[in-house]
């Protein structure tokens, strides 16, 4: 099976777990990414079957209005019962890295606010320590070159994702070879460095339950 197989078989078997539990009124949280993006085809068959999606990023938001979903603002909203994305790296403790996209922030946000976290990803994505690809920080622009001092200080190699300004008008900081053996601990002293707008260590809220596509079939691993 070829990785987008694999990842499209992760969005279908998230689509099964979500459809027992749609409602009328339900508006579900949508991630950004190739595998968000299966997922949101996927979904986009049962569009009676809910109200509309949030969506963690502008690409994101326009791919559920081309399939005539209602995308709603996260202030308009008190809870979402799920939230569904992809990632770039996870460990057994479903402590992820995201942002590969350079949407980690307004995934952050509403990963927050969500019930349940359902994360979707083929098995390369599966790592035993965090860090080999590289760790995104999403940064004020002025704050660039100190922010990148004090992420040496922590014994990262950081570097500018050139071209990039995520949806919030700010630029990505990929750390590079970071071994991160304590992410709850690591997410919170990078968000302490001012300038910092948050990186993309999701420890302090991990996925609930990550759907893993495998030559084998999708695994469902908790932590
Ligand atoms: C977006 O900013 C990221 O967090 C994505 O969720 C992550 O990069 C996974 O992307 P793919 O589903 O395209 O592999």
């Amino acid at each position: 099976m070829t990785q987008d197989e694999l990842k499209k078989a992760t969005a279908e078997a998230a689509l099964q777990r979500i459809l027992p539990h749609l409602e009328d009124d339900m508006i579900i949280g949508i991630g950004t990414g190739s595998t968000a993006n299966f997922f949101i085809d996927a979904l986009a068959e049962h569009r009676n079957s809910f109200d509309g999606c949030v969506a963690s990023s502008e690409a994101s938001a326009d791919r559920l209005k081309q399939h005539g979903i209602p995308v709603y603002d996260l202030n308009s909203v008190s809870e979402l019962r799920f939230y569904i994305d992809g990632a770039d790296e996870t460990n057994e403790h479903l402590h992820l890295i995201k942002g590969g996209g350079a949407a980690l922030t307004r995934e952050k946000i509403v990963a927050a606010v969500s019930k349940e976290f359902i994360c979707i990803a083929d098995g390369s994505k599966k790592v035993g320590v965090l860090g080999e690809f590289p760790l995104p920080v999403e940064v004020i622009p002025m704050a660039r070159s100190h922010v990148a001092r004090e992420l040496v200080k922590l014994g990262g190699d950081p570097a500018y994702r050139e071209g990039v300004m995520t949806d919030n008008g700010n630029i990505i900081l990929d750390v590079w070879n970071l071994k991160i053996t304590d992410a709850v601990a690591l997410e919170q002293k990078i968000n302490q460095i001012v300038g910092v707008v948050t990186n993309g260590l999701f420890a302090a809220r991990p996925a609930d339950v990550l759907l893993l596509g495998t030559a084998e079939g999708v695994e469902t691993i908790k932590p």
